[in-house]
């Protein structure tokens, strides 16, 4: 298959986990004969350096143009003067806004060798296997904003087509899984949350009858997401508290380097972007954990291209590599950005290589069951 791919590499440690997605692109295409065309392009602090704009009109019609986007991070402290009129982060939320991209997928499932590392007990950890939905083109993010000398405002809006278009997404995504949808919303006290849950309790009765729903509070969620996160399947939640609740869920996983996640709408090109930001305390360094970009590739191969076995394969060279302690030093492992990203690559030719006469890496588990891992 032929793939048109545009890269916006961004700001701090993105430039640096981007060129291993590049080059693991690259390394796919040679093993597998698809043809991923790439076209970089400026976003954030870059593109507000370059041309004053934090997303240029030339990347987004390059956006349109694509197949897929894949994102670095944008920001840091160069662009965090607080009387700037641009801001880095601004870029990628027109970029969501522009393209549609009003649900968010970020999955978590803790690799076994990595258990022993989170600061979460094991026993808590074991079986965790949740995807958070974040709604990604509304609230707080996207309402009307006032800033005065001594008065600011953020309106938080949600109509009833934007819950349910994200909301289907979900409870469709919880079929395809375990069947348990957990809406997080604030209903005691936000007029939106009330607006969420009515909506999301008709259309769950309505549309999917064989879903479990479970509604529970912001504040309880984030205590409920560390102690019992095994319990969780899909996680359905507004613009500001999936920001939120996935960092706190990058713990369960380990890292932040960990988790990616996949931006899409109804049509049209897919986001794939790690969870994490610029990382300006780690940038230039080679220490960034590359794997969550490149868990964004295997994102995108699997929800833009169609390329499922082969988004498979990328797991699984990751979760080898975890379970070989071939990592980064937010896992506890040696090696720098290039080496882990290299070794990725090392290993998904192996596997493609061992391949050839049989037919099994898409069948596998993502996971080895066997984690030869320990703790540094
Ligand atoms: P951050 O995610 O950049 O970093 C938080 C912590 O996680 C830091 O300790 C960092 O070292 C660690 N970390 C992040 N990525 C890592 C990786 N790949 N490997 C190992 N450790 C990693 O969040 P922050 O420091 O709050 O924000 C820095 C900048 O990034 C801000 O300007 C923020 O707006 C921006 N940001 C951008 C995005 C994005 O582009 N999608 C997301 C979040 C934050
Ligand atoms: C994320 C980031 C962004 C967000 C920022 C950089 C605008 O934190 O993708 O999680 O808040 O959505
Ligand atoms: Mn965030």
């Amino acid at each position: 298959m032929q793939a048109t791919i545009t890269l916006l590499p961004g700001d701090g440690i993105g430039p640096e986990v981007m060129a291993q997605a590049e080059q693991l692109l690259t390394e796919l295409g040679a093993l597998t004969g698809h043809s991923f065309q790439t076209h970089r392009r400026l976003i954030g602090g870059a593109a507000i350096d370059a041309v004053g704009q934090a997303l240029p009109g030339n990347t987004l019609a390059a956006c349109r143009q694509s197949d897929a986007v894949l994102l670095g991070a944008v920001g840091g402290p160069k662009w965090d003067d607080p009387e700037a009129s641009i801001r880095p982060e601004q870029g990628l939320l027109q970029l969501r806004e522009q393209l549609g991209l009003f649900a968010n997928l970020r999955p978590v499932k803790p690799h076994p060798a990595m258990i022993h590392a989170s600061p979460i007990r094991p026993e808590r950890l074991a079986g965790v296997d949740l995807v958070v939905v974040r709604e990604l083109t509304g609230g707080l993010y996207f309402g009307r904003k006032l800033a005065l000398a001594d008065m600011a405002e953020d309106v938080c809006r949600y109509s009833r087509e934007e819950i349910e278009r994200v909301v289907r997404r979900a409870a469709a995504l919880a079929r395809t899984r375990r069947r348990r949808l957990t809406l997080v919303d604030k209903a005691n006290v936000l007029a939106t949350s009330r607006l969420w849950r009515r909506v999301t309790k008709e259309l769950v009765q309505r549309e999917f009858p064989d879903i479990a729903l479970e509604i529970l509070l912001v504040d309880a969620a984030a205590m409920h997401l560390l102690s019992r996160p095994a319990e969780f399947d899909v996680i359905v939640t507004e613009n500001l508290f999936g920001d939120i609740l996935t960092d706190e869920a990058a713990m369960l996983a380990g890292s932040m380097g960990l988790l990616p996640s996949a931006s899409l709408g109804n049509s049209g090109p897919g986001l794939y972007e790690p969870i994490h930001g610029s990382a300006p305390d780690l940038a230039g360094q080679d220490k960034a954990n590359p794997f969550a970009m490149l868990l964004s590739v295997a994102m995108m191969l699997e929800h833009s291209l169609g390329l499922v076995e082969e988004a498979r394969l990328v797991e699984r060279a990751v979760s080898d590599c975890i379970a070989a302690s071939e990592t980064t030093a937010d896992l506890g492992g040696r090696l720098g950005t290039v080496e882990a990203a290299a070794a990725v690559r090392s290993r998904l030719r192996s596997a493609t290589v061992g391949s050839q006469d049989r037919k099994p890496a898409a069948s596998k588990e993502t996971h080895a069951t066997t984690p030869v891992y320990s703790v540094a």
